[in-house]
This record gives C-alpha cells, structure tokens and sequence, in this order.
C-alpha cells in the first residue's frame, strides 16, 4: 500500500477527491494533509475524514524558499509518504525540494498543459478564444508546471463563460480526473488519462 501526503493552500476540494478515492483495493491511502497556512479550509476538512491535518507557515520564513521547503519536508517525511500530491498548492518549489520529490510528486494545473502555465488560466483561455479548457495532472519537475504529463480531462467554452463559470466547470472535471491519475501512479502504470 503507498502512502500518499497532499499539499494544500486552500479550500482543499481536490484533496477531498483524493481522499475519498483512497478507499478498498485502491493501491494508496492518505496519510498526511499539509498546508502553507493555517488558514487553509481543507485542513478541517481533512481531519473531517480521519486524516492527519497539519502546517507549516511560509510567512515567517520571509521569502528564503529553500529554508521553508527544509522545514516542509521534514514535517512530511514523519508522516513517511511516498507519493506526494499537490492539489492547490500555491507555493512555487525549488528545484532543491523538487529533485527530493522527483518521480513522486504529481500536480494539477487548470489548463490543458503546455497551454496556460502559471496563473489566470480561465481567463486566458477565453481571451485567447479558445473552444476548449480543461486540467492536466503531471509529474512535477523543476520547471514550473511542466513534467509528463499523467491525464487531462478537457470542457468546452461556451459563448457566455466567464473565468468563474469555466474554472467551476474545470474544478468538476479535476475531481475525476485526479483521482483517476492517482490510481494509476500508485499501481505503477504511467499511462495517461483521457477524460
Ligand atoms: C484547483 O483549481 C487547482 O487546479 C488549482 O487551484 C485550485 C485548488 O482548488 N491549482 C493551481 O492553480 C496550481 N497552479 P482546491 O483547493 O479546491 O483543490
């Protein structure tokens, strides 16, 4: 059984996906939730399902990424994971904590990668007029929100949407698209999803 640790800076609603996927012969199970503040709402909710729900705070460290990454990855290597999964995770990593992580850390970015790296994806897409959206689950490496890319799951624009109206159609396509990813990786297989 691999055990698997998620990074939160937020409401945690992939996370909760996560969670609730890692259930029977699923070949993973949630063993830690860490979040970059204790404001992050996902954490209550992870402790809601039994999960161990804990922070570190990037605040005090003032910008030295690489002093509050050593503080991060000590906390997560007393939960022993060996997979770690950011979902929503706001904080940009170094290659340093990267490279600890490498073949094991897996993201999911709101956009059909290569497109829209970074923030404001929903809105680009539309300003660029596309006709599709969508999320991608990755490996993650050094640079940011690149690595083989796992699975996408992709929505259409419709004349109409906003940047809310998409990211929340996006948001529901995560859900399933996450977990799908997840459930590959821990057996092993790499091959991508396509939702
Ligand atoms: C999700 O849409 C996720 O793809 C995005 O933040 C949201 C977190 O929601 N991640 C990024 O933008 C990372 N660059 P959640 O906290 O409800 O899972």
């Amino acid at each position: 059984m691999k055990r698997v640790a998620v990074l939160i800076s937020g409401g945690g609603s992939n996370m909760v996906a996560l969670a609730e996927s890692m259930k029977g012969d699923h070949p993973a199970r949630p063993v830690l939730v860490l979040a970059n503040s204790a404001d992050a709402g996902g954490l209550d909710k992870a402790r809601g399902l039994g999960i161990e729900a804990d922070h570190v705070d990037h605040r005090p460290f003032k910008g030295d990424r690489a002093a509050f990454e050593d503080v991060l990855h000590d906390r997560l290597m007393q939960a022993r994971p060996d997979i770690l999964c950011l979902a929503g995770f706001m904080r940009v990593l170094t290659e340093g904590f990267v490279s600890r992580w490498q073949g094991r850390m897996l993201n999911i970015h709101p956009s059909l990668l290569p497109k829209y790296r970074g923030l404001h994806t929903h809105a680009r897409a539309i300003e660029a007029g596309d006709r599709e959206h969508g999320c991608t689950v990755h490996e993650v490496t050094p640079a940011l929100d690149d690595g083989p890319i796992l699975g996408q799951a992709r929505v259409p624009i419709q004349p109409g949407d906003t940047a809310e109206t998409l990211a929340a159609k996006v948001l529901e396509q995560e859900h399933r698209l996450y977990p799908a990813c997840l459930r590959r990786f821990a057996a092993g297989d790499r091959s991508r999803v396509d939702l």
